[in-house]
């Protein structure tokens, strides 16, 4: 037993099980879970700690050109970093296909853009130009690669796919098991809105969450999953922020179909009167969907409990308070002419930890489960990543749970000039961070180096437990003999 590193008497977390152990790691490996094992060449102290799996971030925006040319602030090594001490040892932004853009060559962009990051990487594929090649080449190819899913988007003109197209994108990715996302909000009724406010002089930025109606997400919602289990294709609905947005999602897993639903700190610790500040101050709170009510967040605590949703991600989405982001249409914006999208990949797991499990609404487990488990499983990195288990990656966050800190922008280490939960004050921090078994972050010092992250190809979606229910119409028996799929 002669171990690099051993992390010794802490207490051992895993989305299942709480207890007192030993880590034994070799060549970046967990080999050993056990009590009394020997030093290693280095050993960690972590009495009084806690032991868990890295944060897995899987809806984060990096070095990502926007629909309509805003740059994000964060490049791969900012976000890299500031994930890092937020607790994630690897996370999965979006490479996104502008239209009339090849899937081959975004991807190759994305790739050169994250070979400086400092935890391991993937990327999910943000599709707006399903062409013939991009179905039945690009796309495959990137599956072949380890890229095994991808967003759409069912709102904003300049990445819309139609419904017709979204079927295609299901399908496709159903016969190359992939897993389909999509940001579910209906076009129309929000542009139908905005221009009825815009129209009438409503154009402070309190009016984009009027402009954004809870039910436009649930149609939307609806809509997607209606079409997701048409053609019996698993699909995430991410960024839900309504009550009736998880309980379309819980309903749908009840009937046994693979939809899958995520929710983000924005929506459980902050509200629409954000965007009620003075000046052009709200422009840092738009979001889509926007802000709701104290309700919401109230209903959004319950479905994280219940299970109704399985992923607690970021969407981090940085664009600063100047001219390259928020306030690039000017000093004082309309509200539809701002970015939209706000900083948190530092304080995910931070604001979980302090408020949902310091404060007795979510146990440990589910904690690990919302952070780290849920997303390495649904988007294929489960069981090397996303657990501590012998065979695993040593991807491990070492946390004081007492640990007490009021949020500032200068104790980020992003590349934004506000953070929107400044002033906050959370109980409980990662103080450790190990990546494949080095330890990339101590005490609140950075010891990774750019480029120490790593491609992560991941596995095809996990369909034990579901089975496609096709509809009589698109089975051949019941659909004299036509052969559609
Ligand atoms: O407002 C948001 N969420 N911006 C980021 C892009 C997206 O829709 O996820
Ligand atoms: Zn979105
Ligand atoms: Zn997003």
């Amino acid at each position: 037993m002669n171990f690099d590193l051993v992390i010794k008497g802490g207490t051992v977390a895993t989305a299942a099980d709480t207890f007192t152990a030993d880590i034994g790691i070799e060549h970046g490996i967990v080999t050993a879970i056990a009590r009394g094992l020997p030093d290693g060449r280095d050993t960690i102290d972590a009495s009084g700690k806690l032991v868990l799996p890295g944060g897995i971030e899987s809806h984060c925006h990096i070095e990502q050109e926007s629909a309509t040319g805003a740059m994000t602030s964060d490049d791969y090594l900012s976000g890299s970093i500031s994930a890092l001490f937020g607790g994630n040892t690897s996370f999965i932004p979006f490479a996104a296909q502008h239209r009339g853009q090849s899937v081959h060559d975004v991807l190759a962009l994305y790739r050169e853009r994250a070979s400086k990051s400092v935890i391991d990487y993937s990327f999910h594929l943000i599709i707006t130009d399903p062409t013939e090649t991009v179905l039945k080449e690009e796309l495959p190819q990137a599956f072949r690669d380890g890229v095994t899913s991808f967003k759409v988007f069912m709102t904003y003109d300049k990445m819309i796919v139609s419904d017709e197209m979204m079927l295609d994108i299901l399908v496709t990715a159903r016969e190359h098991g992939a897993l389909t996302m999509t940001h579910a909000e209906n076009n129309a009724m929000i542009k139908w809105m905005v221009r009825r406010l815009v129209e009438r002089g409503y154009t402070e930025a309190k009016f984009h969450a009027v402009s954004h109606p809870a039910a436009a997400e649930a149609e939307a919602i609806n809509r997607g999953i209606r079409l997701a289990n048409f053609v019996g294709a698993p699909l995430l609905i991410v960024h839900v922020s309504t009550d009736e947005g998880a309980r379309l999602v819980q309903a749908a897993r009840t009937d046994g179909h693979p939809i899958f639903g995520e929710t983000c700190p924005q929506y459980l610790f902050l509200t629409k009167e954000e965007l009620d500040r003075p000046g052009a101050e709200g422009a840092k709170f738009c979001c889509s969907p926007p802000l709701r009510d104290a309700q919401t967040q109230s209903d959004l605590w319950r479905h994280l409990h219940a299970g109704s949703l399985q992923l607690w991600s970021s969407d981090h989405a940085p664009y600063r308070f100047d001219a390259s982001g928020k306030l690039s249409a000017g000093p004082n914006p309309p509200f539809n002419r701002v970015a939209n999208g706000m900083p948190g990949i530092e304080l995910r797991a931070p604001l979980l930890f302090s408020e949902g499990v310091r404060k007795g609404r979510l146990s440990l487990n589910q904690f690990v489960a919302l952070t780290s488990t849920n997303a390495a499983k649904i988007f294929g990195l489960h069981p090397r990543k996303g657990t501590i288990a012998v065979g695993g990656d040593a991807d491990i966050a070492i946390w004081n749970p007492d640990e007490r800190r009021v949020v500032t922008q200068s104790g980020m280490h992003d590349a934004m000039d506000y953070t929107p939960f400044e002033g906050m004050e959370l109980t409980g921090w990662p103080e450790t961070m190990i990546t494949r078994g080095r330890v990339a972050m101590s005490d609140g010092t950075l010891r990774a180096t750019r480029g120490d992250g790593a491609f992560m190809a991941r596995a095809p979606f996990d369909w034990t437990g579901y089975k496609a229910q096709l509809p009589p119409e698109l089975t051949p028996e019941t659909n004299f003999g036509a052969e559609l799929l």
